[in-house]
């Protein structure tokens, strides 16, 4: 081949290496639970959901918030264990030993053992409420449901338990002095705990370090590199602020003597969207938020205070909900409704490379015609500053430095962060100065002729073999 077609390909190739080198490099997959919340009016039907949970990702648990017989249904066979909810409003209710025979009656008999059913969840953080009767009436409803399930011989593979926010601690920081409000601990937590330890049944808690986001704790929440928060009381530093929350909760029950109970994470995330300015809502954070979580709860490291303890953990949220109160509220979500990830967190089954969603509809992220060359200077440093996008290709007189232009280079740096960045039309907004296109931005561009060729690549459902041969042509050439 002509030489000039392989000066032109050696960058491109560089460029293609690249694109395709995955954005979180270990996409080990990792067992994780996930809440499947439901306040929306776009979502696909439960039996969609479940086979796509079954076949494309590696939750292998999931959590209702209520008993939708759908639902249930849907998750029949397919080994994916089910924790569901008896809804606030039944509380009082199923306190009364014979109307938790009927709601077991009702909700579980007949779906189990089909459906994995684990754990009856009573109510969902009752002490947020506020509700005194509630309250008082949250272990008797925990201990009759238990006693209907122990009338119906399912007391032994079906554990009963309920959420509590952060909110029932009366003291969380450092860790170490960890204690539930007062007159609760005595009264109502060490029932409750000797209720978990007699039943074999965890604690389930919400820790949520997004609450605790502040700039100065930013890295620390997001389990990112930061200079770490020592407790003086243990000299235990702590790194992560997920980490911290856990060991308050466990320090709050080892107070009352219940440090052997099992904690489950009932519920913990990070929004991907919100309201301009919205302390901490991104993409990037969310991202990182859940994937790190993830990591973390599998390694088997602990905490500082419960160190190799693993916490089986169910991440706030599977879907963005449309109908929630608040925009960030409406974004915690995994996945759209349509179920493409808004990010992967390394629970995909076979990710494609940079981004979990297949190489299908392509689409790419160009400046729209009327964003000036600050706001799109703004984008390149933004990109170009952020974690997961190389930015080579434009620098330095590499591949697309040329033509040398904001324009096109900011062309490049949005495009590679929108791909990068699960593709979302989020990610590429940019302040409403990015445009997503069906058409090919070279010729928009009316430039470079590499730029057009790397487009037609990233195209082509054939990438791997084009990188295979491209990678040996070029070895070739080089040698
Ligand atoms: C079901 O899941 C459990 C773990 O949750 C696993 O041990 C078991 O092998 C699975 N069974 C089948 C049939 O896949
Ligand atoms: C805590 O850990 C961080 C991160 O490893 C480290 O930078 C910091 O020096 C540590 N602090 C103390 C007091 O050990
Ligand atoms: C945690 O695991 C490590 C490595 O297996 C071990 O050395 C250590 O003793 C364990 N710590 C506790 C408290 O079990």
């Amino acid at each position: 081949m002509p030489r000039s077609y392989f000066t032109k390909l050696l960058p491109l190739l560089t460029l293609l290496l690249l694109f395709q080198s995955p954005r979180h490099p270990s996409t080990a997959a990792y067992a994780i639970g996930v809440n499947y919340g439901t306040v929306a009016d776009n979502l696909p039907p439960p039996s969609e959901v479940a086979a796509f949970i079954r076949d494309h990702t590696t939750i292998d648990k999931v959590k209702i918030f209520d008993a939708n017989p759908d639902i249930i249904t849907a998750f029949a066979n397919t080994n994916i264990s089910l924790t569901i909810t008896v809804p606030d409003d039944a509380v009082l209710a199923v306190a009364n030993p014979s109307a938790a025979r009927a709601w077991v009656a009702a909700n579980v008999l007949p779906f189990f053992p089909a459906t994995r059913i684990r754990r009856i969840a009573v109510g969902n953080e009752i002490f947020a409420t506020g509700d005194r009767n509630l309250i008082a009436h949250l272990l008797p409803a925990m201990k009759a449901i238990h006693a209907a399930l122990q009338s119906a011989n399912l007391a032994g593979e079906i554990q009963v338990s309920t959420p509590h926010s952060l909110g029932i601690l009366s003291i969380s920081d450092p860790p170490s002095s960890g204690r539930f409000r007062r007159v609760y601990d005595r009264v109502i937590f060490a029932p409750i705990l000797e209720f978990h330890r007699q039943t074999n049944s965890p604690f389930m808690v919400c820790p949520y370090p997004y609450f605790g986001f502040t700039d100065e704790a930013g890295n620390y929440a997001l389990f990112r590199p930061n200079g770490g928060v020592l407790d003086r009381a243990t000299g235990l530093n702590y790194t992560n602020m997920f980490a911290a929350q856990l060991d308050a909760v466990y320090s709050a029950m080892k107070r009352v003597g219940y440090g052997d109970v099992d904690i489950v994470v009932a519920e913990t995330g990070w929004p991907s969207a919100g309201d301009p300015n919205q302390m901490g809502v991104s993409l990037d954070n969310a991202a990182s938020y859940n994937a790190n979580l993830v990591k973390y709860v599998s390694s088997g490291v602990g905490t500082p205070l419960m160190p190799n303890r693993t916490f089986e953990t169910y991440i706030f949220s599977l879907f963005n909900e449309d109908l929630k109160p608040g925009s960030s509220e409406q974004n915690f979500g995994l996945f759209r409704p349509d179920l493409e990830p808004v990010y992967d967190v390394g629970v995909l089954r076979n990710p494609q490379f940079g981004s979990p969603t297949p190489v299908s509809n392509k689409k790419w992220c160009i400046p729209r015609n009327d964003a000036s060359d600050a706001a799109l200077q703004a984008n390149i440093d933004f990109v170009c500053g952020s974690d997961g996008v190389s930015c080579k290709p434009i620098q330095d007189r590499a591949a697309c430095y040329e033509p040398d232009t904001v324009r096109s280079h900011a062309a490049y740096a949005m495009n590679a962060y929108y791909q990068s960045h699960g593709r979302t039309d989020f990610a590429c907004d940019f302040d409403t100065t990015g445009a997503l296109t069906t058409h090919d931005p070279s010729k928009l561009l009316g430039t470079l002729s590499v730029s057009k060729l790397l487009f037609l690549l990233v195209e082509s459902d054939e990438i791997f073999y084009s990188k295979f041969v491209l990678f040996h042509l070029a070895g070739w050439y080089v040698s």
